[in-house]
Order: C-alpha cells, then sequence, then structure tokens
C-alpha cells in the first residue's frame, strides 16, 4: 500500500503532543515516515519548560523511533519560517487548535487568534517555503444542527453553529478551500472527525484533559478509577432510543489511521485542490450505551445521575463514512467495546494521566 519513497517523506505534526496528534505520530512512525512535531505546550504535558513533551517521549518508547520536537507556536512565524528552512517537509497535518466549547464561549477572541489567525500564518509560511500538503483537523461541529441524518459531507455547513469554537472550525475550513482557488499548487483534505475516544492498546498513551474533564469518555473513565464522584448525564429526554444524546464514537487509533489514509491520497499524482472526508464509523451510540460499555469494560459500577440539558448540544450526531471508505479506502475497524477497553487500560494504569 505504502511504496518505499512515499514512506521517506517528512511530515511536519501541528499539535503532535496532542490526544489525536500522538496516536497519529504512532501511525506515521511505524510506517517510516519521519516526523517533526510542533507543540506550544499549552494542551499536553511536559516535565520542564520547552521539552519534550511525554506523550512524545513514550511514542518513542513505543515505535523505538525518533521525533523531532519544536516548542513552537503556530503563529510565531520567525520560529515557523526557521524550521521550514531547516527541515525539507513534504506534508503538514495540522492538529494544533484550542478545542474547549465552554471557554470558547468566554475567550471567542482566543479562538479565533489560536484557531484562525494561527493556522492563516502557517499557511502564508507554507506557501514562502512551497510546501502545499496539509490535512486539517475539522469536526462534524461545522454541521451544526443536523437537517438529515447519517450527516453526508454534502450536509451544509456553517449554519447554527453554537459556540466559537465551532465557528472557528468552519472559518478556518473556508480559508483552507479558498486559497486552493487562488493557487492550483495547493492540495488540501480536510477530515472531519465525529467523537474521537479510547487510546493505543498498549495504555501508554492516551487522553490527559488537564481539568475537569469536557467530554464524555474521559468523565466516565475518571469516575471508574476514582478520580471523581459521579458522572452527570446531560438531558434524559432527548428524542433518541433512551432519552440521552447519540454519537458516532471513533476509536484514536481508526482515527489515526485515517489520516495515513489521507496522506497516501494527497501524494497520488492524481490530487488537486480540496477534498473533505468525515472520519466516524456511521453508528450512533447513545450516552447511556457507553456508561454500559464502560461497566462491562471495567467491571466497575459507573455512578450517574440525570441533570439538565447542556447548552448548544444536540440529539444525535452521526456520519455517512462511506466517501472515506471509497476514496481513502479507510473505515473505522473498532467498536465500542474495543474503545472503552482500550480507555480504560490506558486510566487505570495512568490513574493521573501523564503527570
Ligand atoms: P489536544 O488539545 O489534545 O491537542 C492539540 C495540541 O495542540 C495540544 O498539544 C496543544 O498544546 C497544541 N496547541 C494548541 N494551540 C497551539 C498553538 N497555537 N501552537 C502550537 N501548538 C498548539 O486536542 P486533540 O483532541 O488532539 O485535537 C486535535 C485537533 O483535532 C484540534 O484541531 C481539534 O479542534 C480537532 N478535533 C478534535 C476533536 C476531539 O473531540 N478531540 C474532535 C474534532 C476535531
Ligand atoms: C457527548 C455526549 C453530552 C459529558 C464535543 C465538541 C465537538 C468535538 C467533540 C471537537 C453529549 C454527553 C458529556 C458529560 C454527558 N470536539 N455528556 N456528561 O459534545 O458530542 O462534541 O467534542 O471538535 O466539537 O462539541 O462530545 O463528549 O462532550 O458529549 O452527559 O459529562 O455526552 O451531553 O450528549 P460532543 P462530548
Amino acid at each position: 500500500l505504502y511504496s518505499i519513497a512515499d514512506n521517506r517523506k517528512t511530515i511536519l505534526v501541528t499539535g503532535g503532543g496532542g490526544y489525536i496528534g500522538s496516536h497519529t505520530v504512532v501511525e506515521l512512525l511505524n510506517r517510516n515516515y519521519s516526523v517533526v512535531v510542533i507543540d506550544n505546550l499549552s494542551n499536553c504535558y511536559a516535565r520542564n519548560p520547552s521539552e519534550k513533551p511525554e506523550s512524545l517521549k513514550r511514542v518513542e518508547d513505543l515505535t523505538g523511533r525518533g521525533v523531532v520536537f519544536y516548542d513552537v507556536d503556530i503563529r510565531n512565524t520567525a520560529a515557523l519560517e526557521k524550521l521550514f528552512q531547516i527541515h525539507s517537509i513534504d506534508a503538514v497535518i495540522h492538529f494544533a487548535a484550542l478545542k474547549s466549547v465552554s471557554e470558547s464561549v468566554e475567550k471567542p477572541a482566543d479562538y479565533y487568534e489560536n484557531n484562525v489567525a494561527g493556522t492563516n500564518n502557517l499557511l502564508q509560511v507554507m506557501k514562502k517555503h512551497k510546501v502545499y500538503c496539509i490535512i486539517y483537523s475539522s469536526s462534524a461541529t461545522v454541521y451544526g444542527e443536523p437537517e438529515f441524518l447519517p450527516l453526508t459531507e454534502r450536509h451544509p455547513t456553517g449554519q447554527k453553529l453554537t459556540n466559537p469554537y465551532g465557528r472557528s472550525k468552519y472559518f478556518t475550513e473556508e480559508i483552507l478551500k479558498d486559497i486552493t482557488a487562488t493557487n492550483s499548487e495547493w492540495r488540501v483534505i480536510l477530515l472531519r472527525y465525529f467523537n474521537p475516544v479510547g487510546a493505543h492498546p498498549s495504555g501508554s498513551i492516551g487522553e490527559d484533559p488537564f481539568d475537569i474533564p469536557n467530554n464524555l469518555m474521559p468523565y466516565i473513565s475518571q469516575v471508574a478509577v476514582g478520580r471523581r464522584s459521579k458522572l452527570n448525564i446531560f438531558g434524559s429526554d432527548y428524542p433518541t432510543k433512551d432519552g440521552t444524546g447519540v454519537r458516532d464514537f471513533i476509536h484514536i487509533s481508526d482515527l489515526a489511521v485515517g489520516h495515513l489514509r489521507a496522506l497516501k491520497k494527497i501524494f497520488s499524482n492524481k490530487f488537486k485542490g480540496w477534498k473533505v472526508y468525515n472520519l466516524g464509523t456511521g453508528k450512533g451510540y447513545s450516552v447511556l450505551d457507553m456508561v454500559k460499555a464502560f461497566e462491562r469494560a471495567s467491571g466497575r459500577r459507573i455512578n450517574y445521575e440525570f441533570t439538565k440539558r447542556r447548552p448548544g448540544d444536540i440529539s444525535a450526531v452521526y456520519a455517512d463514512a462511506s466517501l472515506a471508505k471509497r476514496e481513502l479506502n479507510w473505515k473505522a475497524e473498532k467498536g465500542i467495546d474495543e474503545m472503552c477497553e482500550d480507555t480504560w487500560n490506558w486510566q487505570r494504569r495512568n490513574p493521573n494521566g501523564y503527570r
């Protein structure tokens, strides 16, 4: 599947110390890509300032391969310039962003500055150095309230978005589409992730929120390990099979592999302009389904209580993932039991995450 020439390519991974980035770096290294990571350490743990994040040290142990790391912010033009001079980059996988929905409501300007202006800055430097291949981490959030399900890539985007985080993802998508119209050299793939969960099966890397988790799976697993007393389930009166929200949860390793398939596509001679793909399983599971699956996987009771709906939440969101199957030859392989087993394996081995 991967030619030797492909695998000698050098990939710049922005935000590579974070949850999705670190798991993607594992897959890149396993396929012999050279990997350069930049991360400003705003949402990943390093023992000392500017040191390689703990996640990447573990990735190196796991794969037996090295990662070049720089503590660089995507908004820092001078530092990016230097990096593109030192390294001959073939493509960029761009994860670096702030990602808390609630924080984005409090600090919208920070989100636009970091996610939108930051990306624009990265693109300017890429162009100057004639690096035109980029894979961008977008989100199902750009679809807003679904007009139909499952969500295909043709579903309208940018309508009824309820928070600045979601808009920052949408605006960035639009910038990326616009630049391909001005210069035919650009090769852009937008990947719209649904709900990434789970951890590498080794249990040595996983999701490690700095604060109280916003997202369901890390919250459940912190309840299971005794860090939190109970899960609040936001809403029991949604028009779903059991009244709780329904999402398309996707195993992080499947998601990571999706980036490898996108790279393959972007490097193929035929590719031009931009393409967008959903990365999901195509199946929706409710919050209660996930609680039960986690209880099976961990053998522990998950204490929970129903509370009121969380503002901005949507009743059900799941993907039509058939385009990625057809065009990237990618499909998610792992189900919710493996997602919960691997989350639990990571959580019980690392009750306090990387610290
Ligand atoms: P994460 O916070 O774990 O990783 C992002 C990394 O980027 C962090 O290590 C952070 O320190 C770094 N970073 C942030 N701003 C930076 C900047 N200005 N310069 C350099 N580094 C910076 O988040 P994640 O879950 O791995 O998400 C990765 C990407 O995927 C983000 O773009 C996010 O919007 C997108 N996404 C995530 C989800 C999800 O549920 N996790 C869903 C859809 C899309
Ligand atoms: C899932 C379900 C909650 C926590 C968010 C972003 C989205 C994307 C992924 C980045 C919902 C319920 C949750 C809790 C709960 N991120 N829940 N108790 O909201 O689908 O998506 O993360 O792009 O943009 O919006 O994920 O994990 O927060 O919630 O009952 O403590 O779990 O109400 O139904 P969401 P989530």
